[in-house]
């Protein structure tokens, strides 16, 4: 069992050979932070690893600086994991151990995504109760190592054990005290349209944070977090990486104290947070995801894809290879009638696509985008006979049908905001701040949950759907519900959260076989959260293909190829008005779940028999995309910045496939040289390049080497200086292995 507790030295040890998380009830009684990270042996005290006591403190001198769950007040001037403000107003507490248990496998948490195990010998959970005694307070809290992967979970379970209401105004998911600040702190950041590029800083003296006010993870910000050292790399070096399972606000942070230690939070932002705890109720935290490797980014994210693909995504979807489908969004915006989808429907199915998603404007009089969120019934201006016949056709021409539907919304111009303008979020007697001209639903109120499922469950039931894309497309303001007390406003936020959840898990419980995607403008609400109830997501809606090397390099830190919706659409680029070879297009969309977003109908003889060709290519090699263990090998970050490259290899390292980008063309460009990964040193690969012609680089087809040959030295492929300008900007190369022994 990967986990012990010595009666003797009041040690939790978490250890499966990978990492070690160890724990110690002090000699207060608090619980005491030792160590997180290397895999140390099991059956020994670690009790020397605590750090210098505070020697500021006379009479306080035998307390650890070290803490699992810190709270402030009495000395420990750092960001704290819990405040609260007890009935009688002292913002102190001491929390001191009461019990334990060791559960084999992993309880879920009430009312929130979290991992999970199949196996209870999958995991251990350990469960620890600390206990405030004048207030009452407890606080249990949770870790569950898994044998298999460099990871530990946490979260905590606040209870009112006490007489009076307690009021919490921060309650993280997990913190953790490091004895160096050597790291730098990577994160992913952007907004609309350039979600998660990467940003590495080294820490500094002080606090600095990420984090999301806006009531979804964001855009701006992802609820995750890495710590390197400074030389690590994707192939060396020591890393931490932090997720959270939440898709709301959120605070990642790090104190560098004056020692020169750090501390790092992750959980709800505290920021306008405020929850009541009466007597006997609880609180769980959202779950945090802690993972350590020693050797490189590269391992850190493939834990992380492993955990999240396998034991935080669920259902039906989860293991199945996702279908290449075609959105209408691209293709024709609001502006379309049944016919015009069959006949995009028909020619997507000539290009061998597999599923046709129905975009927006489908309902209501929604023409543009003022109008008719809310009201999810058919606009019989455009489809006269309903989603049934519509979706009927599709199907007949031996597609899937899918559509687009916004939940969480309700626009000022629509009936049901004329029938429920209190369901919507706002401050009675102030103006409600609109954005595309919608409104946010109060998902704190159960009424509207049990509405909004009712509304999605007819139009579910409506038709042979077999698809859903969520979208999510505004931020919230004036986070106030009119259902609740004042003195209540601040658990706003986090309600609504959880009522969005409460309608993700009925709606995925109801209708188990319904593949689902998630989308917030894009990629503003791409976390953990949404991914334990939709295997995929909308990655950005940005679909250069330029743009999208950042961005889908960037989102693979943590989240795998299979989580990662990724379009070729028309050019000139709809978002940046960049015109890229299709071949590109599709090589970058190859990593990830692959689909188009164009008019089928306008395509040129040529453009339909490339296209034919990529989806043959994806298909054959749509498990290794989608499930393979994926290496970033060129950096669009790093370096001279006019290009990537990545990989993704079959589990049983029989198969690969490679894609080389370059942004902006060089004359004379010179060989390139890209050391491949993952492969098996001991087999021999055959390597084609793809597409198989029409290209001006050396021919590669037919090649066959050595795994060792190609990670040791590499791939190298060449156009000479007379062959350079027919290649022109935004090249791309794929390349399949298939292993021939
Ligand atoms: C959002 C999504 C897009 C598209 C539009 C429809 O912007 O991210 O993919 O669905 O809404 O209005």
């Amino acid at each position: 069992m990967p986990a012990t507790w010595d009666p003797a030295t009041h040690e939790l040890h978490l250890h499966n050979g990978r990492l070690s998380y160890i724990a110690r009830i002090m000699e207060d009684g608090s619980l005491g932070h030792l160590h997180f990270g290397a895999p140390l042996a099991a059956g020994r005290s670690y009790a020397h690893l605590q750090r210098r006591p505070f020697h500021g403190f006379a009479n306080r001198l035998g307390e650890p600086v070290a803490r699992e769950y810190p709270t402030g007040g009495s000395g420990d001037f750092r960001v704290p994991a819990l405040v609260v403000e007890p009935a009688d107003g002292s913002p102190v507490l001491h929390l001191a151990y009461r019990e334990h248990r060791l559960l084999p496998g992993k309880p879920p948490l009430p009312g929130l995504p979290a991992t999970y195990v199949e196996r209870a010998d999958e995991a251990v959970t350990a469960e620890i109760t600390l206990v405030d005694e004048p207030s009452g307070l407890e606080v249990t809290l949770r870790y569950t190592i898994f044998e298999a992967l460099p990871v530990v979970v946490r979260s905590a379970t606040l209870r009112n054990g006490g007489p009076a209401p307690i009021r919490v105004r921060c309650a993280m998911s997990a913190t953790l005290d490091l004895p160096d600040a050597g790291w730098d702190l990577v994160t992913l950041d952007g907004t609309w349209s350039r979600e998660r590029h990467v940003t590495a800083r080294p820490l500094a003296p002080g606090r600095q944070s990420v984090g999301s006010q806006r009531g979804t993870s964001s855009a701006e910000h992802n609820p995750f977090v890495v710590l390197r050292r400074p030389s690590t790399t994707e192939e060396h070096g020591e890393a931490i990486g932090l997720a959270l399972v939440y898709s709301g606000n959120f605070r990642a942070e790090a104190e560098v104290d004056p020692f020169a230690t750090a501390r790092i939070r992750l959980g709800i932002e505290p920021d306008g947070f405020a929850w009541t705890l009466a007597p006997g109720e609880e609180l769980t935290t959202p779950e945090a995801i802690l993972a350590w490797v020693p050797d490189g980014l590269d391992a850190l994210s493939d834990a992380l894809h492993r955990l999240l693909r396998e034991r935080l995504a669920r259902g039906t979807w989860r293991d199945r290879p996702r279908p290449i489908l075609l959105n209408s969004w691209e293709g024709v915006y609001f502006d379309f009638d049944e016919e015009t989808l069959v006949e995009m429907a028909a020619a997507a199915r000539d290009l061998g696509v597999e599923l046709f998603v129905l975009d927006d404007g489908w309902f209501g009089e929604r023409d543009d985008d003022t109008s008719s969120l809310g009201d999810w019934v058919v606009d019989r201006r455009k489809l006269p006979g309903g989603l049934e016949p519509l979706a009927r056709r599709v199907r007949e021409l031996g597609l899937d049908f899918g559509l687009w539907i916004e939940p969480e919304m309700v626009s000022p111009r629509s009936r049901l905001f004329e029938a429920h303008p209190e369901w919507a979020l706002g401050v009675p007697g102030r103006p409600r701040t609109e954005s595309r001209q919608q409104l946010v639903l109060d998902l704190s109120r159960p009424e509207v949950v049990d509405h909004v499922f009712g509304m999605l469950q007819e139009v579910l039931a409506s038709a042979p759907i077999s698809y859903v894309k969520w979208d999510m497309n505004r931020s919230l303001t004036e986070p106030y519900s009119a259902a609740l007390p004042p003195d209540r406003q601040g658990e706003l936020f986090h309600r609504h959260i959880l009522g969005v959840y409460e309608l993700w898990r009925r709606l995925t419980e109801a209708f188990p076989d319904v593949l689902f995607e998630s989308c917030a403008s894009g990629g503003a609400r791409f976390d953990a959260g949404l991914l334990a109830f939709a295997p995929q997501a909308w990655t950005s809606d940005d679909t250069d293909a330029v743009e999208r090397l950042a961005i889908q390099w960037g989102t693979s830190l943590a989240y795998p190829l299979s989580s990662m919706g990724a379009h070729v659409s028309a050019v000139p680029n709809h978002q940046v008005g960049r015109v890229t070879p299709l071949a590109t297009r599709a090589a970058v969309a190859f990593f990830g779940v692959f689909g188009y977003e164009l008019d089928p109908r306008r395509l040129s003889g040529e453009e339909r028999a490339a296209i034919r060709d990529q989806v043959a290519f994806y298909r054959d090699h749509r498990e290794v995309l989608q499930f393979g263990r994926f290496h970033r090998l060129r950096s669009p970050f790093e370096g001279d910045r006019n290009g990537a490259a990545w990989m993704s290899v079959a589990p049983d390292r029989s198969r690969a496939v490679v894609g080389w980008y370059r942004i902006l063309n060089r004359a004379d460009p010179g060989p390139e040289r890209l050391r491949l990964r993952g492969l098996d040193p001991a087999r021999r690969y055959r390597v084609t390049a793809w597409p198989a012609t029409g290209d001006r680089w050396e021919q590669i087809n037919e090649l066959v080497r050595g795994g060792d040959d190609l990670m040791g030295v590499g791939l190298f492929f060449e156009a000479t200086r007379h062959e350079a300008p027919a290649l022109g900007d935004f090249g791309a190369r794929v390349f399949a292995l298939d292993a021939v022994d």
